[in-house]
């Protein structure tokens, strides 16, 4: 397995692969790999002759108020995991490289990343968008591997290489879950004992309202009752909506068909993030 940290090396190694004929697939990270980075570098090893991971703590997509300098990093544990992943590539690049003095190019998603993480997070989608288009010219990846447990996050940058034109396939990989429903997520290391075992319940009530949707019941008085049991038990939900799946715009009441159930939940000064495919019956 290579590790790059410098931008030269990595052009050189682009040009290698391609004089080579070889595909990449890319899984870009920020670090504190789980197992469900790990499904998402056996997904880009499935489709690509090759695999990069790239692991930097974004600057551009966390906010003044949020939690850079507390974002978990364990670069010797990730480099091991990765090993045994059977990954080619690690792009590890120093802030300087990404952000040159003077850097003053951004990139603004509008449509999906209104709203939600992109209302909670001012700033945030424009920081992800950013970074993943670098990450996609410098890598030359053929397809990148994003979790489904972004959603957003994967439909902002869906947007992006769709509008730019970017020659890169952007795979999206279901959500990789605990054994008791809870999303893998690095901030969930941050869970106190008693607040990682309430955690799951997030899971549980959102696959009973799209159980009760299944079953015909409307979304809005279902979604209401569970925001509110989620709050009683303490999990303080920021949101918890009904979605079109790919634009983001809430779902209009009445319409039947393919949905996503979004939520967002504060448990002590971790926020959970999760969502789900939802079916409303015809
Ligand atoms: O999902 C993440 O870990 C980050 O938002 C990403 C896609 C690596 C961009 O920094």
């Amino acid at each position: 397995m290579r590790i790059i940290r410098d931008l030269t090396e990595l052009r050189d190694a682009r040009i290698a692969r391609r004089a080579a004929g070889r595909s990449l697939g890319l899984v870009p990270t920020m670090g504190a790999l789980h197992r469900g980075h790990l499904a998402l570098v056996a997904e880009a090893r499935r489709q690509a002759d090759e695999v990069a991971v790239s692991i930097f703590v974004n600057p551009l997509q966390f906010g003044p108020n949020e939690d850079l300098s507390r974002y978990p990093r364990d670069e010797a544990g990730d480099l091991e995991k990765l090993r045994g992943a059977g990954c080619d590539l690690v792009w590890l690049p120093p802030v300087e490289a990404m952000y040159p003095p003077g850097a003053a190019t951004t990139i603004e998603v509008g449509g999906p990343s209104e709203g939600f993480e992109g209302a909670a997070r001012p700033g945030h989608f424009r920081g992800v968008a950013t970074v993943c288009t670098k990450l996609f010219h410098q890598t030359g990846a053929d397809l990148a591997v994003f979790g489904e447990k972004d959603w957003q996050q994967l439909q902002v940058v869906r947007r992006a290489v769709a509008d730019l034109d970017m020659p890169v396939r952007i795979v999206g990989h279901p959500t990789v879950r605990e054994e008791d429903g809870l999303a893998f997520s690095s901030r969930n290391a941050r869970l106190s004992p008693p607040e990682r075992a309430l955690a799951p319940v997030l899971a549980q009530e959102m696959g009973g309202v799209i159980g009760r949707m299944a079953e015909g019941a409307a979304p809005g008085a279902i979604l209401a009752a569970t925001g509110a049991r989620l709050a009683a038990a303490g999990l303080v939900p920021d949101y918890l909506a009904l979605v079109e799946p790919d634009t983001m715009r809430p779902w209009p009441e009445g319409r039947r068909g393919e949905a996503r159930l979004l939520a967002a939940a504060r448990l002590g000064d971790v926020r959970l993030l999760d969502n789900m495919a939802a079916r409303l019956p015809g």
